[in-house]
């Protein structure tokens, strides 16, 4: 079954809190946290001590996704209060080091690349991931277009991981909805991030049941 991680970059970050029952009565297998800091991405959204408050009032894991300018700086901090923690590959930090890391504090360790990256660059690094985020849209802001170049990135990692013998989770990110969703897990997605399209459904538990059907 494909799992769903909710990106409550978009959300009502008062209501969150009386959503998140629905999701964890719903089994979403993550939440996605966007960390932005205006550098990487030209966007500013949160950080440590917001993720500490969604963290006291949920036992759905953390998926905390760093869009940061050299990343290795704050993975101590964010590994407090992350369960599944990624950082981009094109963000100045030394990759291999950093997974290390993440997976020594105790983390799934996630790299992610951008839509310019091809998925042949990170191959060397496929070993020391727990999973590997492929972005479908230029990180930065919710709500943008599905980019259907993700799709073979999607093949080629998930070819490379079973040629490996990786157990590798293959998370895809931006612009997923009723359309984009299936593409994605036909491709080899495992796990789906989903903002808007779960945040302005009218019905949340019905949309996470229909994903959960892929
Ligand atoms: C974009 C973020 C995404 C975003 C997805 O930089 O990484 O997680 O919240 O939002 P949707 O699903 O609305 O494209
Ligand atoms: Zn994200």
């Amino acid at each position: 079954m494909v799992k769903l991680s909710p990106s409550v970059l978009t959300s009502d970050f008062l209501t969150l809190k009386q959503i998140l029952p629905q999701f964890e009565a719903s089994g979403v297998e993550m939440l996605h946290l966007d960390v932005m800091d205006g550098i990487f991405v030209p966007n500013i959204s949160f950080g440590v001590p917001v993720i500490k408050s969604i963290k006291a009032h949920t036992n759905i894991p953390l998926d905390v996704h760093l869009m940061i300018d050299r990343p290795h700086r704050y993975i101590k901090q964010f590994a407090e209060v992350s369960d599944w923690l990624g950082f981009h590959y094109e963000a100045g930090s030394n990759v291999a080091e950093t997974l290390k890391e993440i997976r020594a504090l105790g983390c799934k360790s996630c790299l992610t690349i951008k839509p310019k990256t091809e998925p042949e660059e990170i191959f060397e690094f496929l070993p020391l991931c727990d999973m590997v985020l492929v972005m479908s849209v230029e990180p930065g802001f919710g709500g943008q277009k599905f980019m259907p170049s993700a799709l073979p990135k999607i093949k080629a990692i998930k070819a490379e991981a079973e040629r490996l013998g990786l157990n590798l989770e293959i998370e895809i990110d931006g612009g997923i909805n009723a359309e984009t969703a299936p593409l994605a897990v036909e491709a080899g997605a495992t796990v789906l991030v989903a903002g808007n399209y779960i945040f302005s459904a009218d019905d949340i538990p019905k949309t996470v049941e229909e994903i959960h059907r892929l």
